[in-house]
């Protein structure tokens, strides 16, 4: 196969066959492996072969930025780690993708069945791209910011777009990153330079990258056009493939990621023989959740009934363990403080203990989350034909004895 530079992880779970790569772990071992996902558990999205770039190549790799700018520039990662400061910040990637596969099974959409392990999450090193855009000086008329990967497929290079009033934002926490955990970025998440957008969907970090262009308008990329959309849930497949203007209408990109949670423990189908008063124990529900757009997961209920009550679990939000400068300080060259300190660029994770008994009593436990904008996962599915974005109420089966 045209990957086979690419070492991989046995655990992973291939989702498309054998080429492109697309994967995730274990919900299990991803959850196990803790807040940090280990890259070699780190989900993969390739649309196409991954560019191969020797170890001795990667100082050298260049990457230009023209468009709509007064000094339009050509620089290599040599250039970034030399000429600007460099930062490392915990963020989370999620595919829009994640969960599609509880839409799959209600209607066909266009894509494959993700589980809930389509995220993880990195401490990322790299420079932030509104210091970088400050050196290319963006001229008035720009308002987007292209982004263009090495990866050669059947409609052009991966490319898209976002606002560049968010790149130029150093809230937005946006980076051009060439490290994760520490450790070179692997062949199949970027090597040896990636974009990184903390709170918006994956598809917008473009991996391998050569080209930023600002420009007037959106992104007119094929990829940004006919991929990473929800479009109105009445759009049936063969309208969708009839009538290319559902896909031209800007309104229909994602940008932020929605608010979002799953169950770890409990598994699918995960078996407990059947306790009694004097066996009964205490168990431990838990799982993950994350906002959209810098929001913060602020509750994650838990219903045993069907969603006729809910129960608060405990949150935690281990990123802010990495928020460990003083007040005053603005950087320094390992953790960055680039946003406010309530906003959120990280999963978070809850759990509750209830006793074995009332968890077998039973028939499924549901997940909401909500997050600071009060945005609250809904009860029921929004289908849309690419399938992305779900996130209704999180359900794991109980399974009973017999
Ligand atoms: N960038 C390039 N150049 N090519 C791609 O196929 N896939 C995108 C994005 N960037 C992609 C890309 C999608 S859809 C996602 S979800 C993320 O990369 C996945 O990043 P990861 O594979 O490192 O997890």
């Amino acid at each position: 196969t045209p990957d086979a530079h690419v070492v991989r992880d046995p655990r992973l779970i291939r989702l498309t066959g054998v080429h492109p790569f697309n994967t995730e772990a274990p919900l299990s071992a991803l959850y196990d492996s803790g807040f940090l996902t280990p890259q070699e558990l780190f989900y993969v999205r390739n649309h196409g072969p991954v560019p191969k770039v020797e170890d001795s190549e990667s100082l050298d790799w260049t990457f230009t930025i023209d468009g709509l700018v007064d000094n339009p520039v050509t620089l290599s990662v040599r250039d970034l780690q030399t000429e600007f400061r460099q930062v490392t910040i915990p963020i989370t990637l999620v595919c829009a993708g994640n969960r599609r596969k509880e839409q799959n099974t209600v209607r066909k959409s266009n894509g494959f069945s993700w589980g809930s392990a389509g995220v993880s999450t990195a401490l990322w090193t790299g420079v932030l791209l509104s210091d970088v855009l400050e050196r290319v000086r963006p001229k008035r008329k720009g308002r987007y910011m292209c982004m263009e990967g090495a990866d050669k497929l059947p409609n052009g290079y991966y490319g898209t777009s976002v606002k560049l009033a968010w790149a130029k934002n150093p809230e937005k926490g946006m980076l051009l990153a060439w490290a994760m955990n520490g450790e070179p970025l692997q062949p199949d998440h970027g090597k040896p330079l990636r974009v990184v957008i903390p709170g918006q969907i994956g598809g917008r970090s473009v991996k391998w990258l050569k080209k930023l262009t600002i420009t007037a308008a959106p992104s007119d990329n094929w990829y940004h056009i006919y991929d990473n959309r929800v479009l109105p849930t009445m759009v049936t497949p063969a309208m969708a493939k009839e009538d290319p203007t559902w896909w031209t209408d800007e309104r229909y990109a994602i940008y932020d990621l929605s608010v979002n949670a799953a169950c770890a423990y409990p598994a699918h189908k995960e078996e407990h023989p059947a306790v009694t008063p004097e066996t009964d124990f205490t168990y431990k529900v838990q799982g993950y959740a994350y906002g959209g757009g810098g929001r913060r997961i602020t509750r994650v209920e838990i219903s045993l009934d069907k969603g006729t009550t809910w129960r608060l679990t405990d949150i935690t939000y281990p990123e802010d363990r990495y928020r460990s400068l003083p007040d005053d300080a603005t950087y320094n060259n390992s953790t960055f403080d680039v946003a406010d300190r309530e906003t959120s660029f990280c999963w978070s994770f809850w759990s509750l203990s209830i006793p074995m008994s009332e968890l077998q009593a039973a028939e499924d436990v549901l997940v909401r989350a909500q997050d600071e904008a009060m945005n609250i996962m809904p009860r029921d599915m929004y289908w849309s034909v690419l399938g992305m974005m779900n996130n209704p109420w999180f359900r794991i089966e109980v399974v009973h004895e017999g």
